[in-house]
């Protein structure tokens, strides 16, 4: 068993659930960040749900759009869990609509949930991992990053930010043993997806090769990949799990 201390952003979430089993069962202590707006209940019943399951997770209230608030979070995870080993940056929102309508509210909303959050975590947990030699970055991005997709230029551009983040911290750090990757799910059946109206959902769904929406245990499987130790040559690269829709 690794002892090793993973933090999952949006770990209550969809994707972010199935990301927090599977590192659990890789076998390493983790806890899920979570927001869903200030509502710690919720996030206590969850937790709750996962024990009934086998889980055993952590959970630590932090509003990822604030820099003061993730600091509070990663300092929770690590006087109950030890220090930081793995950060999956996996909390993002959308708040679709095509340019000519959208509000400047929710292009800000989403630029700083999905993409403000990758800084305001990262930067806090990087000189620890620094220091000690090891570090596994995981950033969830999107497929619409690269392909874009009508009424989403706020979240694309969020989306598309985090592979440059990633391209670029990568080279800072990979001499310390740290790797900083990303992984970007297609549509994949959650509820920010059963969300796009059922006729366009239909639609996209008709372009997926695979012919069906993805399982949020596949995205977790690809993060579980690249947070594991023999991974360590894998940097600055993007790992697409999206059914072949999109292919570059
Ligand atoms: N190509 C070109 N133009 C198109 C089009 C297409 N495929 N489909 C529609 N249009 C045009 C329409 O003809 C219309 O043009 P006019 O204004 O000239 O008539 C215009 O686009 C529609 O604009 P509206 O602003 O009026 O559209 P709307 O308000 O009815 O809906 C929307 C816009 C909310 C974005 C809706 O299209 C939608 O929900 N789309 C799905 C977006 C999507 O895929 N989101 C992904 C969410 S899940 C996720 O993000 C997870 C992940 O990582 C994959």
């Amino acid at each position: 068993m690794s002892s090793r201390v993973a933090l999952v952003t949006g770990g209550t979430g969809g994707i972010g659930t199935a990301i927090c089993q599977r590192l659990a069962k890789d076998g390493y202590k983790v806890a899920a960040g979570y927001n869903a707006g200030g509502d710690h209940d919720k996030a206590k019943t969850w937790q709750a749900v996962q024990k009934e399951q086998g889980f055993d997770f952590d959970i630590s209230y932090g509003d990822v759009r604030d820099f003061e608030s993730c600091g509070r979070c990663i300092a929770h995870v690590e006087e109950t869990l030890g220090p930081i080993d793995i950060l999956i940056n996996n909390a993002g929102v959308t708040r679709d609509a095509t340019l000519k309508k959208m509000s400047e509210s929710q292009w800000s909303e989403v630029l700083n949930a999905n993409l403000d959050s990758v800084f305001n975590m990262t930067r806090q947990v990087i000189n620890g991992m620094i220091e000690r030699k090891f570090g596994r970055i995981v950033n969830v991005s999107s497929i619409n990053a690269q392909k874009g997709q009508l009424g989403q230029t706020n979240y694309s551009a969020a989306k598309a930010g985090m592979h440059g983040f990633t391209k670029a911290l990568s080279q800072e750090v990979a001499r310390k043993g740290i790797t900083v990757n990303t992984v970007s799910p297609g549509y994949i059946a959650t509820k920010m997806v059963m969300e796009v109206p059922e006729e366009i959902r239909n639609k996209i769904i008709e372009g997926i090769p695979v012919g069906r929406l993805g399982l949020p245990e596949e995205v977790a499987n690809a993060v579980s990949f690249l947070a594991s130790e023999q991974s360590g040559f894998i940097t600055g690269s993007n790992l697409s799990v999206n059914g072949g829709q999109h292919m570059f």
